[in-house]
Formats: C-alpha cells, sequence, structure tokens
C-alpha cells in the first residue's frame, strides 16, 4: 500500500500565517504540521509515500523532508499541484506513482490522538472500494465545516454531505481515507463544485453509490488544525498536553 499526503491549498482560513508559509508547515508543539501526519502514515506501515503540495512555498518541504529517511519513508515523492483545484484533483496527480496499488490518503492538517494502523489493516484484509474514518464532533459550529455522514436508522452511511448548514449527524468525515486503484478512475468522472474543486466528498459518495464503501470510528482525539486558527490552537494544545499517533488503543471498527 502507498500513502500520499495532501499539503496543498491556500491556507485562506489560516491567514495570515499562511502569507508566509504553507499551512502543513505552521508548528505544531514542537515539530511542523505535516510531520504528525508523516508519523501516523509511518507508524500505519507504510513507507512509500508522494506528498502534494501547491502554491509559492512547495520548496520548503524538500527542504524539511528530503529524502524522507530521517523520518522512516524508504521512498518519497513529491508532486505539485499547480492551481487550486481540490483535494480530490491533488490525489489524482498521485496516479502514477501509486501505480495500481491501494492507496491511504491523508489531508497533512489532520491530527490523531490514537494509531490509524488498525482501519489501514481492515481495509487491507479486503482492499476494495473505499474505507474512511468518522470522528465524532458534537459541535454544529465545526461540523458546518467538514464532510458529515447521513446514517440510516441501520447504522449505513447513506450519503456525505460536505459542509452542511444543518449537520445530520454528530460525526464528521476526517481527512483519513484508503481506496484501490479504482480511485483514480472515479476521480476523472468528478464535476467541479460550487467553489469550483473536484471534492474528495463527491469521491467518497460515488463508492457509496457503488456500495462498496465501509468506515469506522475513530476513538481519541481528531483534529483539522486547517479549520480555522481556534482549531489550529485546539490542536496544538493538545498535542502539547498529549501527543498524537499513540499505538496502545485501537480504533473501533464498524461496517457497513
Ligand atoms: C476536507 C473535506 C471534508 C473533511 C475535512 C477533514 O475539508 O472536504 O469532507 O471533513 O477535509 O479535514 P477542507 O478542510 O478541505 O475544507
Amino acid at each position: 500500500m502507498k500513502g500520499v499526503l495532501l499539503a496543498g491549498g491556500t491556507g485562506s482560513r489560516l491567514q495570515p500565517l499562511t502569507t508566509i508559509t504553507n499551512k502543513h508547515l505552521l508548528p505544531i508543539y514542537d515539530r511542523t504540521m505535516i510531520q504528525w501526519a508523516i508519523e501516523a502514515v509511518v507508524n500505519a506501515g507504510i513507507t512509500e509515500i508522494m506528498v502534494v503540495t501547491g502554491g509559492t512555498h512547495a520548496g520548503e518541504f524538500l527542504r524539511l523532508l528530503g529524502n524522507g529517511n530521517a523520518f522512516g519513508i524508504d521512498r518519497l515523492s513529491y508532486g505539485y499541484q499547480d492551481r487550486p483545484g481540490g483535494i480530490a484533483e491533488a490525489l489524482g496527480l498521485a496516479e502514477r506513482f501509486v501505480d495500481g496499488d491501494a492507496v491511504l490518503v491523508m489531508l497533512a492538517d489532520n491530527v490523531v490522538e490514537r494509531s490509524i494502523r488498525p482501519m489501514v489493516d481492515s481495509f487491507m484484509a479486503e482492499p476494495v472500494g473505499a474505507r474512511i474514518l468518522l470522528s465524532e464532533v458534537n459541535e454544529p459550529e465545526h461540523l458546518r465545516h467538514l464532510g458529515v455522514p447521513v446514517f440510516s436508522p441501520e447504522g449505513k452511511v447513506l450519503r456525505i454531505e460536505e459542509k452542511p448548514d444543518s449537520p445530520a449527524s454528530n460525526y464528521a468525515v476526517t481527512g483519513i481515507y484508503c481506496y484501490d486503484s479504482s480511485v483514480f478512475n472515479v476521480i476523472t468522472t468528478l464535476k467541479p463544485s460550487g467553489r469550483g474543486e473536484l471534492e474528495i466528498t463527491d469521491v467518497n459518495n460515488h463508492y457509496i453509490d457503488a456500495g462498496t464503501m465501509t468506515y469506522e470510528v475513530l476513538e481519541g482525539f481528531w483534529g483539522d488544525a486547517g479549520e480555522s486558527i481556534d482549531a489550529y490552537y485546539t490542536v496544538n494544545d493538545f498535542v502539547r498536553a498529549h501527543g498524537a499517533n499513540n499505538d496502545t488503543a485501537p480504533t473501533t471498527a464498524e461496517h457497513n
């Protein structure tokens, strides 16, 4: 399985900090943001990784990460997105790197308390379609900035709504996804959303419609450090107090 870390975007919600750097290079406690995501992926047993970035600070990733060996990466590739075309478009740039394999995709502003290895192992036991990771979020004001699943009474995900005005559940779709290699074909069928981007939520809704999306619910803390300046500091405070990517406790698996 390959890993793709998505580290592009304009970081508009963290202005003015992101005027002078890429959001994923901002500090979370004692490291840059992207290092926590790299650790999560490497600890899940994936050591062939592509970092996809964009914008005017892309060269700094090479200065920080080099060939990746110091971070436990065996093979590190870089991709460059030359326009703000969305998360799904950025993932599409990794097609040749992934080369027909399964892929773990992580938005590099996501930080997790617990290991994501159980999710990867569950997907690799039957690597078909998509597997997504949900996190319970009880504040509607957060959910309105995220992807939110709509459940059937039996707990099946019927669809995912992106940034809903009225969130249909108390769960967020985290930016951590497993896909089989069909994801690159799915991306070619997408149409730009209202914000002019190819949305990862449309990719996931495709797999829901095809009946090949499973999910599990993450235990422990999850944060999207790019959601807002307050979310950035919530993640900073959490990581400073508790760390991240702790292998001790598993995620809770639920299938549908
Ligand atoms: C993206 C996804 C959203 C997901 C979030 C998690 O949103 O579109 O579904 O909940 O990442 O970090 P963005 O942060 O790019 O607005």
